[in-house]
């Protein structure tokens, strides 16, 4: 079966986020360094982001590095970094062709120059696309995310700017990284691992989930669109009863 087009593209999910795991065990099975899974994972990062915009996704998440990345080795953090500038050099042109414009959560400001740079020019270039939007989770974790967004509130409180008895969800929301952004709909991890890994904690009350047993350098459109098409198979009910969903109630979320 064509499983794309087998999607009801009148049911889409807005925001897709992905945790894209098994590179180095990928390689490990290759008899290869960790690094040929990241360099070989490029290919899988380029096939979800056309299969995404090809149906009319409108954001796609990618968490490419965690603030826990850090730990791994200098040799193999070095190569991701390099990896990524190089990427996001040679695929703007692409982005632009595809009216997909770039963008970063995280804290980017801690990333080694040539890659923030590389980020930066990335995120300028495909600034005015009206497309897809294609957010680098970088130097991120939710933890950190929610720290930050909580010192913020407290800053604005200390100042007289806003009452504690204000501050509701909104007031979160508002401070964190994806503020911009609607919460994602569905959230696909590969290579069989079945957690969150301190990645959009907050955004995901709601969200879908689906694993795939597939290590992340292997991943093909096909995978991203048998993803798309379990979720529309899914119920989401915000917790409430399917009677109350059949009768159309807008969920209070
Ligand atoms: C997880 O696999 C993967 C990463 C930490 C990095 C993901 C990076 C890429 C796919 C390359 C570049 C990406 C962009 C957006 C340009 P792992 O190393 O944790 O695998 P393992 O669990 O098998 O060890």
């Amino acid at each position: 079966m064509d499983l794309k087009s087998g999607i009801d593209v009148s049911r889409l999910p807005q925001h897709v986020a992905i945790i894209m795991d098994g590179n180095g065990r990928w390689a490990k099975g290759q008899g290869m360094p960790r690094i040929y899974g990241h360099h070989n994972g490029v290919k899988a990062v380029r096939a979800c982001t056309e299969a995404a915009a090809e149906i009319g996704i409108r954001y796609l998440t990618l968490y490419a590095f965690s603030t826990e990345n850090w730990n791994r080795p200098e040799q193999e953090v070095n190569a991701l970094m390099a990896l990524l500038v190089e990427t996001i050099g040679q695929e703007v042109k692409t982005l632009n062709e595809n009216n997909i414009r770039l963008e970063a959560i995280g804290d980017i400001s801690a990333l080694p120059a040539a890659s923030l740079q590389a980020l930066k020019k990335g995120m300028r270039d495909t600034a005015q696309n009206t497309g897809m939007t294609l957010i680098l989770a970088l130097n991120y974790s939710s933890r950190w995310e929610i720290t930050r967004a909580t010192r913020q509130i407290a800053s604005r409180v200390k100042q007289g700017l806003l009452h504690p008895d204000q501050i509701d969800e909104h007031t979160v929301q508002s401070e964190l990284e994806t503020h911009n952004y609607p919460d994602p709909d569905l959230l696909i991890r590969s290579s069989g691992e079945q957690r969150l890994s301190n990645f959009l904690l907050w955004q995901c009350a709601y969200t879908e989930f689906y694993f795939t047993p597939v290590f992340w350098p292997d991943i093909q459109k096909k995978d991203f669109w048998q993803a798309i098409l379990e979720y529309q198979q899914r119920e989401r009910r915000y917790g409430m009863t399917s009677d109350q969903l059949m009768m159309d109630h807008t969920p209070n979320i």
